[in-house]
């Protein structure tokens, strides 16, 4: 499908046009599930979680639970009618622990009760019998007793043994990086409601309703055709709500079903924090063998990922930390390997970037280490590494870097933020300012777009056309605050030419459009925009003969255009065509699919193309650091990122600003924290610290690549948004390294998240070097 030549009129295409939630956002009228009417006899449910991160579950008493007035009921694993399966990939994740619990706030039961608070008082009354088992919670240690979820996974590209042994440098190093706990505002919720003949209606927050809906069908013993999923909006997802929906949805529905009534659970946040999976932490040890500027000859990373007790999601989110590990840089000679490492803890989940972030932080801790070890200017490196005529554009894992702008992107960020003339004046202010030390870096993204998994790069849309001329507009894609919605209703009402409020943007339910994806890699945008353009392309075809005949023109002669349907200077509505298709029998309906063309992975040799095209950014950030406290604040940040064509930059820009700073968070302020038997001591905003309103940089410059179209056909030439900006939040963990390393140079002793602690440690580190 050419999409450049079906649209000549760009009327809402490209425009800045605000979510079409944001009033209602913000006045509190956009409906949540937890904001639907209850219907009589609605039971609420919470779960039993298991206080040990590691046991045998000999059983459990609920008969001090079940004498509180107002509870229904208790239902574990055996009480499963199907399938006890939540596995968003593999089999044999259960929803309810059967004989062993493997981390703390594993999920054991669920009970249910009239309303919340008793759910919540009875789940506690239960008693479990469990007999406590050694818990394994370090990931060098689960390494180290090759303890693993998963087999290793590695990509290979060279002989990278031989370039470390021919290379004049070989530098080496280690990097640990923490998780990230999503904190969406609103925490994981399920309304389910029983209807007739075995059927079951479920509202969930997830970014998954094809996933919720087999697998509430597997617990429940039916056919995927009796259960619908439906979600309007979620409160946030970021990766969160791509697989656990369904530990959350299956409990409601087991409910629904036992007793016959609606069930709504919703986690309080501790339980939420307990309960579901996170962003993997790692540890990478890397070696690189680089020459005289610093160029990489070979690069042999081994990372150790924190799965947690099940695999979940980690083999694919260590498959993109594998392809994103050389970020915007060559690598002639490459051996990246991942291990899945099994914890007591958690099982970690999706999170905006999806391993993405922990491959970019290691490949830039090494380009910055490797400058800073041979006195070398980062950025000088960088730029002798970036992909391009003199190095080569094959990544390790096989793929072409077919349009490459990085060069563009960096210079073009470094220009705008006043690079030399700052970099200046920050040297001169550190040395006369020994407290508070200011650091300054910039950083390229290069992040790659599909999911990894080719099979889910698909989607499916539905589009109505009503005889007023209105327009009904159904998508596999879910509403997670990212502006999807209106970016597809964008789409359809520019193929009709008519106003966007014309456009009526509805729930994702699984019974209008079947068998999704997730919306999750970014892709929501260009998997359900081309499936939407499709459908509405579809419909304008058969109205547009429809109108050559009433017109007795040729089909080339109509023009849509405002809301009206021209043939040189006779016109009627938009409304009025539709009514005389309808009288000549035309369907004006149409479901579209669309799946992304040139993409393909071969999971064993771990090469292929696996991504559609590359979205490019850079950052630079300026931090000051407090030597005497550890604290750090970004003064001022400055972003380029590509979108192609954007479908609605003002989205784009709140993407952008949202994406770093929640990267941001995650390398300086965000630290999750197990104590030594194993319990999360973070479990909500007193112990967890997210970047607030004050942490955003006060200069804050966000600027889009102008007018570079995409060059791969995507919806309108558009380039994808959601996660790329993330990683460049790295650049404020950078510019904190900056400001370390001007202490006294060397190499800052700095993991992530630079805490105030971190940032101490790794200045007492730099002072011991000069023995202040
Ligand atoms: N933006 C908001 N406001 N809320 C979210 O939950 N999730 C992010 C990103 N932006 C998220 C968000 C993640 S993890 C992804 S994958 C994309 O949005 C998904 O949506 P898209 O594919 O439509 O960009
Ligand atoms: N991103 C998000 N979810 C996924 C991916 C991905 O690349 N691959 C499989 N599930
Ligand atoms: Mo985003 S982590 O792909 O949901």
């Amino acid at each position: 499908m050419n999409i450049d030549a079906k649209i000549v009129q760009r009327s809402i295409i490209g425009k800045g046009i605000a979510h079409d939630s944001a009033a209602r956002h913000v006045a509190g009228e956009a409906n949540y599930i937890d904001d639907m009417p209850e219907l009589p006899g609605t039971l609420h449910a919470a779960f039993v979680l298991s206080p040990v991160a590691h046991g045998k579950l000999n059983g459990f008493d609920a008969s001090e639970a079940l004498a509180i007035d107002g509870v229904a009921g208790v239902w574990a694993a055996k009480d499963v009618p199907g399938h006890n399966e939540v596995g968003p990939i593999l089999h044999g994740e259960t929803l309810f622990a059967e004989d062993i619990v493997d981390h703390e706030g594993r999920v054991i039961a669920v009970v249910a009760a009239r309303d919340f608070e008793t759910a919540y008082r009875a789940a506690k009354k239960v008693k479990l019998d469990i007999e406590t088992l050694e818990p394994v919670l370090d990931i060098e240690e689960a390494h180290r007793r090759k303890s693993y979820v998963l087999p290793p996974q590695e990509v290979v590209e060279g002989d990278v043994e031989t370039a470390l042994a021919g290379a004049p440098h070989v530098i080496s190093g280690k990097l640990h990086m923490g998780g990230q706990d999503h904190f969406y505002l609103e925490t994981h919720i399920a309304y389910a409601i029983p209807g007739e003949n075995g059927e079951m209606l479920v509202h969930s927050s997830t970014q998954h309703p094809t996933e919720v809906q087999h697998h509430v069908a597997g617990i429940l013993g039916v056919h995927a055709n009796a259960v619908e999923c439906q979600v309007r909006r979620m409160g946030g997802g970021f990766g969160g709500k791509e697989s656990q929906p369904t530990i959350i949805a299956g409990a409601a529905a087991l409910v629904a079903a036992k007793t016959g009534k609606p069930c709504k659970m919703r986690l309080k946040r501790r339980d939420d924090m307990v309960a579901t999976g996170k962003r993997h932490d790692y540890i990478a040890n890397w070696k690189a063998g680089v020459d005289s500027r610093g160029r990489i000859l070979g690069l042999d990373v081994e990372y150790l990922a924190r799965a947690g007790n099940l695999p979940d999601l980690t083999g694919p989110v260590i498959t993109r930390t594998l392809t994103h590990t050389d970020n915007s840089y060559f690598i002639p000679n490459a051996r990246f390997i991942g291990h899945a490492c099994k914890t007591n803890t958690v099982s970690n989940t999706a999170f905006r970037g999806f391993g993405g972030p922990q491959g970019i932080i290691t490949i830039e801790a090494v380009i910055d280490t490797v400058a800073r070890e041979l006195k070398l200017d980062p950025n000088a490196v960088r730029a002798v590494n970036y992909y391009g005529d003199e190095t080569g554009d094959m990544t390790p894992y096989g793929q072409r870097v077919e349009d490459n702008r990085l060069v563009e992107v960096t210079d073009a960020v470094l220009g705008s933020a006043e690079w030399d003339y700052r970099r200046a004046e920050i040297d001169a202010h550190n040395a006369a300012n020994p407290v508070i030390r200011r650091g300054l870096a910039m950083m390229p993204i290069k992040f790659g777009i599909s999911f990894n998994l080719t099979s889910l790069n698909q989607a499916g849309a539905l589009v109505h056309v009503y005889l007023d001329g209105s327009i009904f507009l159904n998508h596999g894609g879910t509403e997670m605050g990212q502006g999807l919605f209106v970016k597809v209703a964008q789409v359809v009402a520019e193929v009709f030419q008519v106003e966007l409020d014309m456009v009526r943007i509805s729930s994702t339910a699984t019974g209008k459009v079947p068998n999704t994806s997730a919306t999750a890699a970014s892709t929501g945008s260009d998997l359900n925009g081309m499936a939407a353009f499709k459908a509405a392309m579809a419909i304008k075809a058969r109205m547009t003969r429809v109108a050559a005949e009433h017109f007795d023109v040729e089909e080339d002669v109509i023009i849509y255009r405002e809301g009206r349907v021209h043939a040189d200077n006779r016109s009627v509505s938009f409304g009025e065509l539709a009514k005389m298709a309808w009288a000549k029998r035309i369907q004006l309906s149409e479901a579209g699919h669309y799946a992304t063309p040139k993409i393909h992975w071969d999971g064993k040799t771990m090469k292929g193309r696996p991504f559609f095209y590359f979205s490019y950014g850079a950052a630079v950030a300026e931090v000051a650091v407090d030597t005497l406290t550890g604290e750090t604040r970004c003064l001022r940040a400055d972003i380029l990122q590509d979108v192609g064509s954007p479908l609605n930059p003002a989205i784009d820009l709140g993407q952008i600003e949202g994406a770093f700073v929640q990267g941001m968070g995650w390398v300086t302020c965000e630290e999750l924290w197990w104590d030594k038997a194993g319990k999360l001591r973070t479990v909500g905003p007193s112990t967890y610290k997210i970047p607030g309103s004050r942490d955003v940089p006060p200069e804050f410059n966000v600027r889009i690549l102008d007018n570079m179209p995409n060059r791969e056909e995507t919806v309108f030439r558009s380039k994808a948004i959601g996660e790329p900006p993330l990683m460049l939040g790295i650049s404020v963990w950078l510019a904190i390294r900056d400001a370390i390393a001007s202490i006294r140079g060397g190499v800052p002793q700095l993991d992530a998240p630079a805490t105030p602690e971190a940032v101490l440690r790794a200045v007492r580190h730099a002072e011991a070097v000069i023995g202040v």
